[in-house]
């Protein structure tokens, strides 16, 4: 019997290990180097083939209408692309926040590309998947790629690199930042120095800056008070174009005690949680290379 749904399949979360804005194109887009870091948290998404070529989205996300929702935009573009006849109803389980700089829509929209190319067997290839993937934003052909990687370009050209095998504490500060606005705020500096792979290789966490995150806590105070307060424990610095930050730890009981510590002097507004870095997307073997 051919397989007509897929269940829990995880979408994980990203870190930017660091973020330098090396220049700006033509077209407004920013030139970067990044080191992206999977997690071990994540959204999880269902789909089930459906015959009559419908897409719908069957969870509710609010503030997201099912038509904007990168999902959903992600389904029907494979289907276009390929040609495919079949539809898919798709429910999210959302667990990482909207504008924290984690990935979460990317991440979803990605494993939606996954998912959907085996369920419809549409045979794409991972750097086919990729190509789509960046239609849909930025951040989507890493997660297709599938491993830990140094990002140049607009974030696309990717390169597998070694991480350090660690714990990470996240704190979500409670707001949302516009990507856009942090991108295109007068005060970013866009000219850093561009670094080679091999310099991050030879270092371990803490290699680098995050150039956005000048810009996002001059915008978000509590962006800052969060890193302030994560400071204590270790090197910490935010993600993406934020809110959330992370510090990293060796061991899982010192991530513990921070969770710990947080509980009895952490804000009321935040969610802090840890997760643990990993290797490998989970969908990476639905495809062959
Ligand atoms: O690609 P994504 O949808 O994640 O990007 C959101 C916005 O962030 C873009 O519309 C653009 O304004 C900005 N951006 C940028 N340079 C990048 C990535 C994103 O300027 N490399």
């Amino acid at each position: 019997m051919a397989t007509d749904v897929l269940n829990n399949c995880p979408a994980p979360a990203k870190l930017n290990l660091f973020l330098h804005v090396t220049g700006r194109r033509a077209d407004g887009y920013h030139e970067l180097q990044t080191v992206f870091q999977l997690l071990d948290r994540g959204d999880v998404l269902h789909f089930r083939l459906r015959e009559d070529g419908e897409i719908r989205r069957v969870s509710d996300l609010p503030g997201v209408p099912a038509e904007n929702d990168l999902v959903v935009r992600a389904a029907r573009l494979l289907q276009s692309h390929a040609g495919c006849a079949q539809g898919v109803d798709i429910a999210v389980e959302k667990h990482l926040p909207m504008g924290g700089g984690l990935g979460g829509g990317s991440s979803d929209a990605a494993t939606t590309l996954l998912a959907l190319n085996h369920l419809w067997r549409t045979g794409l290839s991972r750097t086919e998947l990729m190509q789509l993937g960046l239609r849909l934003g930025a951040d989507v052909p890493f997660f297709v790629f599938g491993q830990n990687a140094f990002a140049e370009g607009v974030g696309e050209a990717l390169v597998a690199v070694a991480t350090p095998d660690c714990w990470y504490v996240v704190v979500e500060p409670g707001v949302e930042t516009p990507t856009a606005q942090i991108f295109s705020d007068p005060h970013l500096t866009r000219d850093t120095k561009a670094v080679r792979i091999s310099d991050f290789s030879g270092a371990s966490v803490g290699f680098g800056k995050n150039d956005l995150q000048a810009v996002a806590t001059r915008l978000f105070a509590p962006i800052s008070e969060a890193l302030g307060w994560l400071g204590q424990f270790g090197q910490a610095r935010m993600t993406g174009s934020g809110a959330c930050v992370f510090c990293a730890f060796a061991k899982e009981q010192d991530a513990d005690a921070v969770l710990e510590a947080a509980r009895v002097t952490g804000k009321p507004a935040w969610k802090v949680w840890k997760a643990k870095a990993i290797e490998r997307h989970p969908l990476s073997h639905l495809l062959q290379s």
